[in-house]
């Protein structure tokens, strides 16, 4: 933007074709709502970048952060982008709540709307909480991950990255790499790639593929020399040993890097400009070395920075549909 140009504090409500009350997922979504959030998403970058990192969007507007499991980036994104936008945020974890003394999820979500949050950001370690919640309340419901369901702000942010280093989606060869049974990453993912027209291979051990995986419109693959030959973009994901309920699904930490691990060498597969992605938290030394994760083709914390201009636009077109945002 030139000294000159008038400073647009946010996009113009009136210009949005954005009707949803909730974000609840990816799969939901059509490929030009997806755009509008991308778009919207660009605008609010420019905010970041000012001296006086905030504009008056949401002022006088609660938001809600409801955070059933634990979250380093997500958590602290949402937070920021809400105070970016002069929302009043409330953060409530379920350790330490009445939960422990037996009060339901959905007791404990009517107590907190008696105090009439206009927008509520969850996450949960069971799928489907955030559509539970959106049937029996009335604020904008907003999945920051529901199990291994799907993580719509993660997927979005993913993109955003991925449009500032190759211009567009569609076209590009992306391949996702790790535990895709047990991610909701790699899900959002898939419903916002194949949207778009990007072609995705996932890549795993067998005991992480979820069956018919290629009935969500990928390729599966089991090697990663495979997975990774031309992609454009290698997005490497965290074994979710938490997730893994009957015992380890793999040998050993150095079996797994040597079968999936990305190196250097490994990654020379890929395109000579393909670019590397992360959502975190990263295991160095189980699907990523350090020298990958550092490394030139990392985009691993421009995915971190961007967090917070995807949520500011995600929260800003929620509250714009209802009606709400200044
Ligand atoms: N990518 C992601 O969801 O990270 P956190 O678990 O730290 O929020």
């Amino acid at each position: 933007m030139s000294d000159t140009a008038p400073l647009r504090e946010t996009p113009d409500a009136a210009d949005t074709a954005w009707t949803r009350k909730h974000l609840l997922g990816i799969a939901d979504l059509s490929p030009s709502e997806i755009e509008l959030i991308l778009d919207t998403a660009e605008s609010f970058r420019e905010v970041g970048e000012r001296p006086i990192k905030k504009v008056p969007t949401l002022r006088g507007k609660t938001v809600m952060n409801l955070f059933f499991e634990p979250s380093t980036r997500t958590r602290s994104s949402f937070e920021l982008a809400e105070k970016r936008l002069s929302a009043d945020s409330l953060n409530f974890s379920g350790s330490g709540s009445a939960l422990s003394k037996g009060e339901t999820l959905i007791d404990t979500a009517r107590n907190l709307e008696a105090m009439a949050p206009d927008l509520v950001v969850i996450r949960h370690q069971h799928p489907g909480v955030p559509h539970l919640l959106a049937e029996r309340i009335d604020a904008g419901i907003i999945n920051a991950g529901d199990g291994a369901h799907e993580h719509p702000t993660q997927a979005l942010l993913d993109a955003f990255t991925i449009r500032q280093h190759k211009g567009g989606l569609e076209g590009l060869e992306v391949a996702i790499v790790g535990d895709i049974e047990h991610s909701r990453v790699v899900r959002s993912n898939i419903h916002l790639l194949t949207k778009m027209g990007a072609r995705v291979t996932v890549a795993g051990l067998r005991t992480m593929m979820p069956v018919e995986v290629e009935k969500m419109g990928v390729r599966a693959a089991y090697d990663l020399g495979e997975a990774t030959r031309g992609a454009d973009v290698v997005m490497m994901l965290r074994v979710q040993l938490e997730r893994q309920a009957g015992g380890s699904l793999f040998p050993s930490v150095r079996e797994y890097f040597r079968l999936f691990g990305l190196s250097p060498e490994r990654l020379k597969r890929a395109k000579e400009d393909a670019i590397v992605m992360h959502p975190g938290p990263m295991n160095r030394g189980t699907e990523i070395s350090s020298l990958v994760a550092d490394g030139t083709r990392s985009v691993i914390l421009e995915q971190v920075a961007n967090g917070v201009a995807v949520r500011m636009a995600v929260l800003y077109l929620l509250m714009a549909a209802r009606g709400a945002a200044v």
